[in-house]
Order: structure tokens, then sequence, then C-alpha cells
């Protein structure tokens, strides 16, 4: 499956079997969005659960933590660890606030634009608060592709990260592309695992490349030593 059909089994899946209940779902308020998304760049959704809420409950609008002290910011973050990643959200809050009046750009070239926010959180943020159709690509999703595609070769290579690039872009819907992209994002989570995944309990499965070749544990293709 490609393009729309895959779209639509994914979506599907995701209003029976995706995670509903997080937080940052089903609000349109970008800065909530964003929030979680930079949390869960490097870190599982149960250990960044409460910080966020600290977060938000400490900054509600991306002014006021644009305003917050550098110190304060870095305080609330301590324990999540990779500490780059809350001074860039410290200085894009700011950006926002200075470049696009509080309000989180809908494109994703405007997001890409701004620190800390990489082509996949951009993408995330652009289709989960905004309906845009955008792709992402996080090491979830690359597990997915490699697998469900047969894709050989490591995922971070550079041949290889642009031929998962075209696989993300070509099979965004036009519809709910929200709930496709967080589709793919449940699915690698809960599902398409790296260790023993629940191949059984997966909607793609009839036509996954790896399970159909007996690869799913060859894949995604280790680093190079
Ligand atoms: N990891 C990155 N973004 C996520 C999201 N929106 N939901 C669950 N896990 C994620």
């Amino acid at each position: 499956l490609t393009g729309e059909a895959f779209g639509e089994v994914l979506v599907r899946w995701q209003k029976r079997h995706g995670r509903q209940s997080l937080p940052w779902q089903h609000t349109g308020d970008a800065y909530k969005v964003w929030l979680s998304e930079v949390m869960l760049q490097q870190t599982q959704v149960t250990t960044v659960l409460g910080y966020y809420t600290r977060f938000l409950q400490a900054y509600p609008t991306v002014s006021d933590l644009a305003a917050a002290p550098e110190q304060d910011v870095m305080q609330l973050w301590a324990g999540l660890g990779y500490y780059t990643r809350a001074r860039n959200l410290h200085a894009c809050a700011k950006q926002v606030v200075a470049r696009f009046d509080g309000q989180f750009p809908r494109t994703v070239s405007e997001l890409e634009s701004l620190p800390g926010i990489g082509q996949s959180t951009a993408g995330a943020i652009a289709s989960l608060a905004y309906g845009v159709p955008a792709p992402i690509l996080d090491g979830n999703v690359k597990r997915v592709f490699c697998r469900y595609y047969g894709i050989e070769g490591y995922p971070e290579q550079t041949t290889i990260k642009k031929t998962l690039w075209e696989i993300a872009d070509a099979n965004v819907p036009a519809q709910q592309p929200g709930v496709y992209n967080q589709a793919l994002m449940d699915l690698g989570a809960t599902c398409c695992v790296p260790r023993n995944p629940a191949c059984s309990a997966c909607p793609l499965m009839q036509s996954c490349v790896a399970l159909g070749k007996g690869m799913v544990g060859l894949l995604p293709t280790p680093k190079p030593k």
C-alpha cells in the first residue's frame, strides 16, 4: 500500500487502537503541541507527562515562556536531559513573540526556521495543531517504513534518509493528516516496537514486506560499525 490506501488504514486504526487521551492531543493550541513535541523528541511519554503539566502551569502561553528568566526555564527542565532542547525552547518562544506576534506559524518552512524545530517536528506541529498535510519522520516512523517497505541500509545514511522522506511525503493524506501522523507515531511506539513487535495486531501486517520476508528482526538495519 502507498498513498491514500496506506493513510486510510492508519487513520482507521488510530481511532480504534491509537492513544487518545494524551494531554496535548485534541487541542488546536500550537504552543501545547510544540511543547509536547520538543519534550518527546528524546524522552518517553510517561516521563514527559509530569514535566509537560508543570511547564504549562508555570507558562500557560508562549508569551509567558518568552518573558521568563532563562534560569527558571532551565530549572523546570532539570531531569529531562538534552539541555540544548531547553535553551532552544526558550529562544524559540522569544522568536515566536518577536517575529510572529505570539502565534506559531502554520507552514513547515516557517516552523523550521525556529530554534529546535527540525523537519519532522515542524511536520508534527503543522499537522497536529493546524491540520496541514505535512510528513513526519522520527525514529519510530523510520522503523515502521523500513519494515513495511523492506528498506535495507542504515536509516541515518543520506541516501536511505532521502528515500524515507520521499515515502513519508507520498503517504501523507489530505484528510486528517494529524490523526494519520499520530497513528504512525503510536504504531511505532506500541506495535512496531524495536524488539518483539506485535505483528499480529498490526493493521499493516498483510502487506508488510519485512514480515513477508521474515526480516522484521533485521530491520531497520543497525548502524554500521
Ligand atoms: N513522540 C513524538 N511525538 C509524539 C506524539 N505526538 N505522541 C506520542 N509520541 C510522540
